[in-house]
């Protein structure tokens, strides 16, 4: 109890002391001035998690996501934007997402996902009857019927994400031959989806109404609140970084967006625009924080469905990389299980009929912004846009979802699981990117 409270305690101090209070004497910017400390919401310090990151969980992720069964990604990504007509399609080269041809795809990650298919068929119409019939003989035709119905709401109820990968246009893409990078892909169009996230599909304090919620003002928030912000700010976070971090450098020495000799690299110009204080009103070095806590926060969804995970055969058709990818996993796993200090989901929607609202509401807002994804004009960013919201609304699903106790009941799909790793492998590089800023700087 004691250490509960002098963890709430520790919260209001970091967030509300001034970027000075933070500034270490080597370090040159003032985009850094924030990470160090305690990392909001949670027990553990910035540098503990770097380094964490950097030497124990970026090597292998990094060579985990090269497998096949994590490189491929199946979206539908002609889905029409459900919010608002945007005809502003970005046609640019860059935008572009190469689909992978019918010989591209390994056939037993198309298989997997047809027999899955079937088996969930079979599920409602056989393999759950056989439990309704275990549980009582005497059922009612028309019983069976309104159960099977239940299950299926309870279920659609359980997830954070729209589905998309079961549609007709959906498409495996090769994500490794699509990199998240630069792509041009800016102005109102591109405006409008974070606008939109924010303003619309956030909680807020009562009447405030710019963009962004400046640190100090995030506690008058409930936590449950708080949490859900600082996800979206840290997602937002880690893709501005790899923007910055994969940056089209000839662009900026004169060369058109539309070039195929393209060079990308990281800017330090593009960097400090994003996330000095000068230029975001003091708020930059939060969002750089911010990247830590959805960070701790899809670790801990990854320890938390450990037994799940180790039980998945990573099925391609490859028996022996299949082998390799599930000996990566475990490994990858019992680093996650290791870290000392997870984040803890325990605290959230505790009690009253209040924090089930809380809880439907969060729900909603990330269902909406998944949906949101279908409206981003750049094929890749919407691309990459899907599979981080994926990823975490899997995490969101793993540590929220009422059945995850009850093992029959719970279940991921496979691009859930493709998409919470490479999720959580986005936010690895981007710490581990933030160390190459960092030494830039310096020099
Ligand atoms: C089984 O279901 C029937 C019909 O709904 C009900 O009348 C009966 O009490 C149930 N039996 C048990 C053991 O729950
Ligand atoms: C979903 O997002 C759109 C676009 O921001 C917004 O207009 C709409 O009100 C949201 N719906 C819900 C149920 O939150």
């Amino acid at each position: 109890m004691l250490f509960r409270t002098s963890r709430l305690c520790l919260v209001l101090v970091v967030v509300t002391a001034p970027c000075w209070a933070y500034f270490e004497p080597h370090t040159h910017d003032a985009c850094f001035c924030q990470l160090s400390g305690r990392i909001d919401e949670c027990t553990c310090n910035i540098d503990t998690v770097d380094h964490f990151n950097n030497v124990k969980v970026y090597p292998r992720l990094r060579s985990l996501l090269l497998k096949d069964y994590f490189r491929f990604f199946k979206a539908n990504l002609k889905r029409e934007c459900p919010f608002w007509h945007d005809d502003s399609k970005c046609a640019m080269r860059y935008c572009h997402v190469q689909a992978c041809g019918d010989g591209d795809v390994p056939v037993g990650i198309k298989g997997t996902a047809k027999l899955k298919k079937e088996e969930k068929e079979e599920d409602t119409c056989g393999g759950s009857d056989k439990e309704l019939d275990y549980l009582n003989k005497t059922i009612s035709a028309k019983m069976k019927k309104d159960l099977v119905m239940w299950t299926k709401y309870d279920d659609a109820n359980d997830n954070f994400c729209v589905v998309d990968e079961n549609d007709e246009d959906a498409e495996y893409v090769d994500l490794l031959l699509n990199p998240e990078r630069f792509t041009g892909y800016k102005g109102s169009s591109a405006n409008r989806i974070w606008n939109s996230i924010y303003l619309e599909n956030c909680f807020r304090p009562k009447s405030y109404y710019s963009l962004y919620i400046p640190s100090s003002k995030l506690n008058s928030m409930c936590l449950e609140e708080r949490v859900y912000y600082r996800a979206i700010s840290g997602l937002h976070t880690s893709i501005n970084i790899h923007l910055c971090a994969n940056y089209l450098l000839s662009h900026s020495n004169g060369l058109s967006l539309t070039d195929p000799k393209g060079e990308w690299g990281p800017s330090l110009v593009e960097f400090e625009r994003r996330f000095s204080p000068e230029t975001t009103n003091g708020e930059g070095p939060n969002w750089l924080r911010n990247l830590y806590f959805i960070y701790l926060l899809e670790l801990r969804a990854l320890a938390k469905a450990a037994p799940y995970l180790e039980q998945e055969t990573f099925y391609t058709g490859n028996e022996a990389e299949d082998f390799d990818t599930q000996m990566a996993v475990k490994d990858l796993l019992n680093i996650a299980k290791q870290f000392p200090n997870h984040f803890d989901e325990t605290t959230m929607f505790t009690g009253s009929a209040q924090a089930a609202r809380l809880k439907h509401e969060f729900k909603e807002h990330f269902l909406n912004v998944t949906r949101i994804m279908d409206c981003v004009g750049c094929d890749k960013c919407k691309l990459w846009g899907k599979l981080q919201t994926k990823g975490l609304g899997t995490a969101l699903k793993i540590l929220f979802s009422q059945k995850f106790n009850q093992k029959k009941l719970f279940q991921l799909q496979r691009e859930e699981i493709v998409a919470l790793f490479n999720a959580f492998g986005r936010l690895s590089t981007s710490i581990y990117k933030l160390d190459n800023f960092r030494e830039m700087l310096e020099h």
